[in-house]
């Protein structure tokens, strides 16, 4: 029934998490919360270590993706497992440098850095910059001679493959703003300029091919092209790549429509591919390079709100109004995302009634969920939205001046604020 392990249903009907009661949680911290199970989080890491572990012999790292839920808390919690950390802007970075998070194991990334961000790069001593375009190239090596140092760098690569069809294609020229095209020459280009400057060294190549990937296959394709692209630099450049990132879009459960597999799975038919593309091509296994995102946060988390009041119009549906919204999650009104909606003080029951579940905001779209199966719900319950530890507070906003829910951080029955809420004066903070 549950979209994650660390969610329970206690003796007296309600949702727990981490072992803690979530109606004690929304008494305790009001409402809208943020809450996220520590123990969850840290076995979602473990499950890439373990996997890099062994089929790759230890010969590789993954990074948390940072954006899905970027703070310091959990910042700390990765250094603590062992993971790196891809960042892509100054405050990302900031954030993982205010708490020591050894800073080789940061990559930078983004697709227009700003010249600010690279100063800041070089000067910390971040473990690599991606590049993603040739002016970006030229500038990081003004940057680094400016500064007398050496980047360690990758190159971002499109492969041209498109995961999110079911049948995935390869197309021939790829429409997106991220990184270099490998079918005009432009990545090819950009490893000769990147391999003939003596102030960047060129480590290996990076590819992201989506997100929320089911599919095992287009990471086995991306993993082809992209050994096939190593291969083609040795014999152009003379220059043999260590690393090969295979970026992030590991699918997870939001409801019971999406079906992960589990990580050792793609791990095992990756593997299996890249050794086989060794072989071919007469060169050593890289090391290897992940860039998990959601599937570390999403099932640790979930939201948590109070009913005001639910609005019936007869012959049309059933709102229920939340005291949170698109401004806490605007993943819906975005994407139209699917989530797993429950009454948390009703867990146990079943789900027989149908609602939507809108938010407070001046915004007719402004909804959570439409036509959702919850159990019964009155004024004064509380809501639980699962698998919410993904790309929810971090792409909060403050439309309306709603200030941002805190976030509360639970394990083995016990919870500590890892985010405070913002204040009224917060949310003016800034004006003058
Ligand atoms: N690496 C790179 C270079 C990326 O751009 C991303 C995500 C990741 C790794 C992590 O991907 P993941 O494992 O989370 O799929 N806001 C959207 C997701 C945007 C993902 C952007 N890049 C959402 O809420 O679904």
């Amino acid at each position: 029934m549950f979209v994650s392990d660390c969610l329970g249903v206690n003796g007296a009907g309600h949702l727990t998490i981490g072992g803690c009661d979530t109606l004690d949680l929304a008494a305790q911290y009001g409402t809208p919360l943020y809450v996220v199970d520590e123990t969850q989080l840290r076995q979602n890491c473990r499950a890439y270590v373990r996997s890099l572990a062994h089929f790759y012999g230890g010969n590789g790292l993954a990074l948390f993706a940072s954006k899905a839920f970027c703070c310091k808390e959990v910042i700390r919690i990765m250094a603590q497992e062992g993971m790196g950390l891809e960042v892509c802007s100054g405050g990302e970075l900031v954030t993982a440098l205010s708490v020591g998070f050894p800073v080789e194991r940061i990559y930078f990334h983004g697709n227009n850095k700003t010249p600010a961000e690279l100063e800041m790069a070089v000067r910390h001593d971040v473990g690599h910059v991606v590049a993603d375009n040739l002016e970006e190239l030229r500038r990081l090596d003004a940057e680094a001679v400016r500064q007398g140092k050496r980047v360690k760098i990758l190159l971002r690569v499109k492969p041209g493959i498109d995961a999110h069809t079911h049948n995935f294609i390869r197309t021939g020229q790829i429409d997106s703003k991220f990184g270099f095209a490998l079918e005009t020459g432009e990545a090819m280009a950009a490893a000769k300029a990147a391999a003939a400057s003596a102030n960047l060294e060129l480590c290996g190549v990076h590819c992201h091919i989506g997100s929320q990937i089911f599919d095992v296959s287009p990471f086995e394709l991306a993993a082809e092209v992209m050994f096939g692209f190593m291969a083609q630099i040795k014999a152009e450049c003379g220059v043999e790549l260590r690393e090969l990132d295979l970026g992030g879009g590991f699918g997870v459960q939001y409801d019971q429509s999406d079906t992960p597999r589990p990580y050792a799975e793609y791990m095992e038919a990756v593997a299996k591919t890249l050794a086989a593309k060794a072989e071919e091509h007469g060169l050593a296994i890289p090391f290897i390079l992940l860039e998990p995102g959601r599937s570390i946060p999403a099932s640790a988390g979930i939201t948590l709100y109070t009913v005001g009041a639910v609005k019936e119009i007869p012959g049309v549906r059933r709102y229920v109004l939340t005291d949170g919204g698109m401004n806490d999650n605007p993943r819906y009104i975005l994407y139209g995302a699917h989530y797993t909606v429950l009454n948390a003080g009703r867990a146990g029951e079943e789900a027989g009634e149908t609602y939507t579940i809108a938010g407070r905001c001046c915004e007719t779209g402004d909804l959570i969920q439409e036509y959702t199966k919850v159990q019964p719900t009155q004024t004064g319950d509380v809501l639980a939205v699962l698998a919410t530890g993904a790309y929810n507070y971090s792409m909060s906003l403050n439309y309306n001046r709603i200030p941002r829910p805190p976030v509360v951080m639970v394990r083995e029955g016990e919870a500590r604020v890892i985010i405070k809420a913002e204040t009224f004066e917060d949310i003016c903070r800034n004006d003058m």
